[in-house]
């Protein structure tokens, strides 16, 4: 299977991470079955609990599908004159540089940095729409197929709402970043469908929880808020479904293996979260020193360790869950997350 990911290009803008019509190109090949045990008339065996919670959130995603343009308040008013998240969120609002500049130019580096967060949020809604429809010839039984095939329609949702967002918001759609980039493109190519599930149903969608969260009550923008309300239902289910599949899919992998998958997923969580890619361009256009501005973060993340402890907290349940949370690996979070590291 050939394919390219349209990356959805928006207003052509100056900095390095503006791009237009650029796609990733992957290719990848699945070994699956067509299944034709559809039913097992013996009572004592019919259906795992694993495939009767299967079915159940499958139920569940077909009565809870809402509409984009229907249930979203496109009134976009507050976009000309606030600040896209509350100050007290902003990492920036502490540091001099930028104190110092008007209200209307610091408004604008907000929303600078907005548009750059939300394009790589809307990257990963794609990445997951693309994984999850790789994945729903792949996962081993019929009710993991029906329910992926309620996910490929509610990514689609997702992907189709962050870009009316953007639309409507007038923001820039950037590149990826490139760690980004490199996760996407690996997991689209990779043959092992258990590493695409678990790149897709555990690190972004945790991580996606958890940002998604914080941006529903940082956001001062009521379309976006509405959206996110409605995107962390159906993100929940995903998880939900994704850890209960792995735990099982999981099952047979020796210690080692769960110490290297447990280990790349932790790590590639922790280039995920690294916000060096969009403070250097802050630096750039806000005409600032990227080293200090670089230090100021550095700084305000070990004032803050709450808030990758935060970031990072679902990821651990998720990795507990799937079966992937070994000693080292969780060692290595808790330093991770400890204030004095951070
Ligand atoms: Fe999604
Ligand atoms: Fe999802």
């Amino acid at each position: 299977m050939t394919a390219v990911i349209n990356m959805y290009t928006g207003t052509s803008v100056s900095n390095k991470r503006a791009m237009s019509h650029t796609n990733i190109s992957y290719s990848t090949s699945l070994q699956s079955s067509f299944l034709l045990g559809y039913l097992d008339e013996n009572p004592d065996t019919s259906g795992t609990r694993t495939e009767t919670r299967q079915r159940m959130l499958y139920e569940l995603a077909n009565a809870r599908v809402w509409n984009v343009q229907q249930q979203i308040n496109w009134d976009m008013s507050k976009r000309s004159s606030a600040f896209p998240e509350c100050k007290s969120d902003d990492p920036l609002d502490a540091y001099q540089p930028y104190q110092s500049l008007s209200r209307e130019r610091r408004r604008a580096l907000s929303w600078r940095r907005h548009a750059m967060e939300l394009s790589d949020i809307l990257h990963g809604e794609q990445a997951a729409l693309l994984l999850s429809a790789q994945l729903l010839s792949v996962v081993p039984t019929p009710a993991a197929r029906l329910f992926m095939s309620s996910q490929v329609s509610d990514e689609a949702r997702h992907v189709d709402f962050f870009i009316q967002y953007m639309v409507a918001a007038k923001l820039p759609v950037s590149a990826p970043n490139n760690q980004l980039a490199r996760l996407i493109h690996g997991a689209l190519q990779s043959p092992d469908w258990r590493y695409k599930f678990s790149v897709c149903q555990v690190l972004i969608e945790s991580l996606a929880l958890a940002r998604f969260r914080e941006l529903k009550s940082s956001s001062r923008i009521p379309a976006l808020q509405q959206g996110l309300a409605l995107i962390l239902q159906d993100e929940a289910r995903h998880v939900k479904f994704g850890t209960d599949t792995l735990h099982e899919a999981f099952a047979d992998l020796t210690a080692e293996e769960r110490e290297l998958r447990g280990s790349h997923l932790l790590h590639s969580a922790l280039l995920l979260i690294d916000t060096t890619h969009s403070s250097a361009v802050l630096a750039r256009e806000g005409r600032w020193d990227a080293a200090h501005l670089r230090l100021h973060l550095r700084q305000y993340r070990i004032r803050h360790p709450e808030i990758a402890r935060q970031r990072l907290r679902q990821l651990s349940l998720n990795m507990s869950s799937a079966g992937l949370m070994t000693d080292n690996v969780r060692k290595r979070l808790e330093r991770i997350t400890s204030p004095t590291n951070s």
